[in-house]
């Protein structure tokens, strides 16, 4: 498995740590996006994680050395070339993504899987640009993707067995655990997620409570790790909010998956959470403070 090349699409959120995983695990990675600022604060991030793992003992330094070697930065999609896997994980835009999906195709062997990281969109129309559609795969990591072990990997009505059996050979092989589910909007997590946001801010837009409040109650009496609110300013607003949009799109406009007029605000103003140091916290003092 170690010798499969791995090129990761969109070095932000989650493309920057499935990078991380995949050489983590041994393989040579190449990580391609559009923006070059974005690439070198990836780098900058991967190496402070990695000086931490050094000062934990989970790494050494030749550890690094070997880790770091292995990967590429680019912002070249022809870097993919002589790939096994790609994962893409760029803006959540079905037709952005079915031009790179095109794109990817040309230059890699006609044996690499193409796969992509969405959160919603159907995975079968994604596959549907490619001259072999037999190849496409969803493959979900979680946020953080160093950290969280789940990973969705979703089969569409076109992908071929051997695309799936070999997606999950690589994916098990890095230490996470794969759950192979059928491409649906949101797969398990996201469709189970959807009302833990949806009803948080209804709550909120009723005035039963503010939304600190809520995350309170949701933490410190009910035992989620994160509140709805303190968890979509981690995603982003902007991907959250879009995953929603979609979902309920998907379901024929199902009330239950209504996005919220509040958080559609809060992205207009470009209040996304922690990537912008604001959302519904303020992170500028370096701890999450409620904004008003
Ligand atoms: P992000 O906004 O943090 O990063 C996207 C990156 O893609 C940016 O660096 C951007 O410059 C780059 N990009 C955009 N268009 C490109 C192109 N044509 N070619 C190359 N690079 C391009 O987004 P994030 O949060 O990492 O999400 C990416 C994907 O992963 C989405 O499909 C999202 O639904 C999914 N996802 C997100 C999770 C989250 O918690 N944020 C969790 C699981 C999946």
């Amino acid at each position: 498995m170690k010798n499969i090349k791995i090129g990761v699409l969109g070095a932000g959120t989650m493309g920057a740590g499935i990078a991380q995983v995949a050489a983590q695990s041994g393989h040579e990675v190449v990580l391609v996006d559009v923006n070059q600022v974005q690439l070198d604060k990836a780098k900058i991030a991967l190496m402070k994680i990695l000086d931490r793992m050094i000062e934990k003992g989970s790494l050494d330094d030749t550890g690094k050395t070997a880790i770091v070697g292995r990967m590429q930065f680019s912002t070249q999609v022809t870097d993919f070339k002589g790939s096994g896997l790609i994962i893409e994980a760029i803006v959540e835009k079905i037709e952005v993504k079915h031009l790179v999906f095109k794109e990817i195709e040309e230059i890699v062997g006609v044996d690499c899987i193409i796969a992509s990281n969405t959160s919603s969109l159907s995975i079968a129309s994604i596959g549907s640009v490619l001259k072999v559609p037999s190849r496409v795969i969803g493959i979900h990591f979680f946020n953080p993707a160093p950290l969280m072990p789940l990973v969705e990997i979703i089969p569409a009505v076109q992908t071929n067995t051997e695309t799936l059996n070999t997606a999950k050979s690589i994916i098990d092989s890095w230490n996470k655990v794969t759950v192979v589910c059928k491409d649906t909007p949101g797969f398990i997590v996201n469709r189970v997620a959807r009302p833990f946001y949806g009803e948080a801010l209804r709550i909120y837009e009723e005035g039963i409570a503010d939304f600190a409040t809520i995350d309170w109650a949701m933490t410190e009496l009910a035992g989620f790790r994160m509140g709805p609110f303190t968890l979509m300013d981690y995603i982003g607003n902007d991907i959250n909010y879009t995953v929603t949009e979609t979902v309920f799109a998907a379901f024929y406009y199902d009330p239950r998956f209504k996005p919220a007029f509040t958080q559609k605000r809060h992205m207009e103003a470009g209040f996304l959470g922690r990537k912008t140091a604001r959302g519904f916290y303020d992170y500028s003092e370096g701890i999450a403070l409620p904004a008003p």
